[in-house]
């Protein structure tokens, strides 16, 4: 989602006549865009700005710093005070007001704005791509979160929900399309709860795939409480809908799951992985987990360690729990797991993941998948990288194969993380599956 913010920014910015620099020794301005998920994610920023203070000393000229997203939500004007350097703070929905600030800041004032907006979906700006790989691309659809997960600080940084038009997006998807863009991911915090004036998230995903058939769309994030059958048929039924579902479950005991203030239990959750199953044969799955949420027991733990053997996730993102500022949790319960549990009961539920992706992964040597090449592998320059429809990153020999193409590759050997494939062919999406060959 951040990645996606700092686009819109560059928009903002090059419609001033900025350009990107390639350093930050080499910028004017700087910003930086900051997350408040967890405490590490603040840590890593309070570095950065150490990082800039020592540019900005062996500096002559300008240097504006400024501190953009979530955590300039929740720290505000302490930024000011605390690092001297920061010159201006804005909230993630005040980025128009970049350029308003920046002349603040000239004048020799220090510029905030936080406000939060019920509207701002900065639907009408063309999001300007400088750092990504020309090949897939993030596209925002709706802002903010309404959900108030126990220990999530997400609605408090980025405000209410509120979805784009979808015409926008649409729009966006089309000019993608047309500047050589194969893969889509569209964004949310809650896509499921997408509502364009009565449209819901499975229409914008049907329409999504219909702009081109040669144009890959995938989604995050999706929250278990609403996900539609009809949603599941897009999938099911649209070649270039990606057979990949992220559904974060965080906890696999249901008295958890209510004090995380997650509205459904572990059997429904996982009749929902079920029925997901039935509709998308070899659909893949992953998801978020926290250990040590508040009042975490062994036995709870326990429920989760389980859960995510029954399920067997092909990718999960585990984190330990850290406690954040405002949220329900904070206000409510004691954050009462020893660091060194959260830590431990991490570490098993990480190595039994990889064991678990691990097997799963080997179980697709001698299977064929479509490829879409995303760019050179970061191990060799003689080998290409990029991901299957089901969202496994493969590694191959380049020969003359490039970014961009949809590649029809042969698994050779696996491990937890990587695919590692023969070349076969080029291919499409279309004749991918019209012919499909068995290996
Ligand atoms: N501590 C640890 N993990 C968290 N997440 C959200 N808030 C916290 C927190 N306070 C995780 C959830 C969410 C993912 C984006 O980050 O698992 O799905
Ligand atoms: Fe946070 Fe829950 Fe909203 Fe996700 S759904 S952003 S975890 S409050």
């Amino acid at each position: 989602m951040n990645f996606a913010d700092s686009e819109i920014v560059n928009a903002i910015m090059m419609e001033q006549g900025c350009k990107p620099a390639k350093s930050p020794e080499e910028a004017e301005i700087v910003f930086i865009n900051t997350c408040s998920i967890r405490d590490n994610a603040e840590r890593k920023v309070w570095d950065r700005l150490k990082y800039f203070r020592s540019v900005k000393k062996n500096k002559e000229g300008d240097f504006t710093v400024g501190v953009l997203g979530c955590m300039a939500e929740r720290v505000r004007e302490k930024f000011l005070e605390r690092e001297k350097l920061v010159d201006l703070v804005v909230g993630p929905d005040a980025y128009r007001e970049i350029p308003k600030l920046l002349m603040e800041v000239e004048d020799g004032r220090k510029a905030v704005n936080v406000i939060l907006s019920q509207e701002e979906t900065y639907a009408d700006l063309a999001p300007v791509r400088v750092t990504g790989n020309g090949v897939t691309a993030f596209v925002s659809i709706m802002r903010g979160c309404d959900n108030m997960c126990a220990f999530c600080v997400v609605p408090f940084t980025r405000g209410r929900e509120r979805s784009r038009p979808m015409e926008s997006i649409l729009h966006e998807i089309r000019q993608l399309s047309q500047e050589g863009y194969k893969e889509v991911t569209v964004l949310g915090q809650n896509v499921n709860s997408y509502n364009d004036n009565g449209t819901s998230f499975a229409e914008l995903m049907y329409q999504a795939s219909q702009v081109d058939p040669e144009m890959r769309i995938r989604f995050s994030t999706s929250h278990p409480k609403d996900f539609p059958d009809e949603l599941l048929h897009v999938i099911a039924e649209q070649p270039n809908v990606c057979n990949y579902i992220h559904i974060p479950a965080q906890s696999g005991n249901t008295e958890v799951l209510e004090r995380m203030r997650r509205p459904y239990t572990r059997e429904q959750y996982l009749t929902l992985i079920d029925r997901m199953r039935e509709i998308i044969p070899g659909v893949s799955l992953s998801t978020d987990i926290i250990t040590g949420f508040c009042g975490e027991t062994d036995e709870q733990h326990k429920d989760t360690v389980s859960l995510m053997k029954e399920v067997r996730y092909d990718l999960a993102y585990m984190f330990a729990y850290s406690e954040r500022e405002r949220t329900f949790a904070h206000r409510k319960f004691e954050d009462d797991v020893p660091e060194k549990v959260k830590k431990a009961r991490l570490t098993e539920i990480i190595n039994q993941q990889m064991d678990i992706q691990a097997d799963i992964n080997r179980e697709e040597i001698g299977k064929r998948h479509l490829v879409l090449v995303e760019g050179t592998s970061k191990r060799s320059d003689d080998q290409l990288a990029g991901r299957t429809d089901t969202n496994k990153m493969v590694i191959f020999d380049r020969q003359d194969y490039q970014k961009g193409q949809y590649v029809e590759v042969l698994i050779k050997d696996a491990n937890s993380a990587t695919l590692f494939a023969e070349p076969i062919r080029v291919s499409s999406i279309a004749q991918f599956h019209e012919e499909p060959v068995t290996a």
